[in-house]
């Protein structure tokens, strides 16, 4: 279209290089045009945290940024994810989610405190998730969930942590 401005980038370790909408935002360009719907829009005012996907070395809300931001970074999304087994585990295990519309991005948000502090105290917890809304659970099964997943991988690690009060 006139008017599009290359972006290259790294999406879910493949490349991307392509003539885009300068108006688009990243999750419209990771939904619309490649199709990846595992990232949502609840409300694309920011608030919800549905629509979280790694970029570059942080997690970020991706309907508050351009796509053109993006421009020479890596993406992930969460079916670029190879290593969740253990929170996606927890999630079933513990009821951490009903309808499952803001599991994505929970679990990526999770992903992300887990690899900063591998065993986080509830409060952590609640505090690393402040940024993502659940209409459903009551977070209680979220929060157990990612206490259940630290627990699993410092199994995994050999890692000690330490039990919740
Ligand atoms: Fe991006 Fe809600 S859709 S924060
Ligand atoms: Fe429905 Fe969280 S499980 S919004």
């Amino acid at each position: 279209m006139n008017g599009d401005t290359r972006l290259r980038c790294v999406i879910n370790g493949e490349a991307f290089d392509r003539e885009i909408d300068p108006r688009l935002l990243l999750v419209e360009m990771i939904r619309d045009l490649l199709d990846l719907k595992g990232t949502r829009i609840g409300c694309h005012t920011g608030d919800c945290g549905a629509c979280t996907l790694r970029l570059g070395g942080a997690v970020v809300k991706s309907c508050m940024i351009l796509a053109l931001s993006a421009e020479g970074q890596s993406i992930t999304t969460i079916e670029g994810i190879d290593d969740l087994t253990a929170i996606q585990a927890a999630f079933v295990a513990e009821n951490g989610f009903q309808c499952g519309f803001c599991t994505t991005g929970m679990v990526l948000t999770a992903a992300e405190l887990l690899r900063s502090n591998p065993d986080p105290s509830e409060a952590e917890i609640r505090r690393g998730l402040n940024g993502n809304l659940c209409r459903c659970t009551g977070y209680d099964g979220i929060i157990a969930a990612i206490r259940r997943a630290a627990e699993g991988m410092a199994a995994l690690t050999g890692v000690s942590i330490t039990p919740d009060a």
